[in-house]
């Protein structure tokens, strides 16, 4: 088969490119520990008071007997719920969130959570802060006009002082 010189030159220059492309996504996937969620779990989003776990009595931090320290959170028109999560740095932190209406996005600048909320399904994060501070988390789904109010704090402390608010 005859190939153009020319043509040669890009077709390599293209293959170049993805190769580096791909590499650079690769390297900051690997260095962030970014991946896709794989949690699969269906839950009725117009129920989410009456649930077990996403009514309003239940949401927020749990540390169960093992020192897991789980966050239970509602994403609604417009609004995380609770509005202040305080976790422990350096801890595995398992976030759940549901949405109680439309599609939502929940994303923290500065740390790999960030996911988004589908009405009808729980999503799961498993991650961990390793800077103490307080960091926004924000909606980066538009979900209608009040999207750019939809945020709540997520405030990152030392695990002994974690460990002594008495949770
Ligand atoms: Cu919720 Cu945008």
């Amino acid at each position: 088969m005859y190939i153009d010189a020319t043509e040669k030159k890009w077709v390599i220059l293209v293959l170049l490119m993805t190769a580096v492309i791909i590499g650079i996504i690769t390297g900051y996937a690997v260095e962030f520990n970014i991946h896709p969620p794989s949690n699969v779990e269906s839950i009725d989003s117009t129920a989410l008071h009456l649930s077990d776990e996403f009514n309003e009595d239940q949401i927020g931090v749990k540390t169960d007997k093992s020192g897991m320290v789980t966050v239970t959170m509602v994403a609604a028109r417009y609004g995380f719920f609770p509005q202040d999560i305080t976790v422990p740095a350096n801890t595995p932190v398992k976030i759940r969130i549901a949405s109680a209406d439309v599609l939502h996005g929940i994303h923290t600048p500065d740390t790999n959570f960030n996911t988004m909320v589908v009405p009808g399904y729980v999503s799961e994060v498993n991650t961990t802060f390793p800077r103490a501070g307080d960091y926004p988390m924000l909606c980066n789904e538009y979900c209608g006009f009040g999207h750019d109010y939809m945020w709540a704090r997520l405030h990152v402390i030392s695990r002994d002082k974690f460990s002594n608010q008495g949770e």
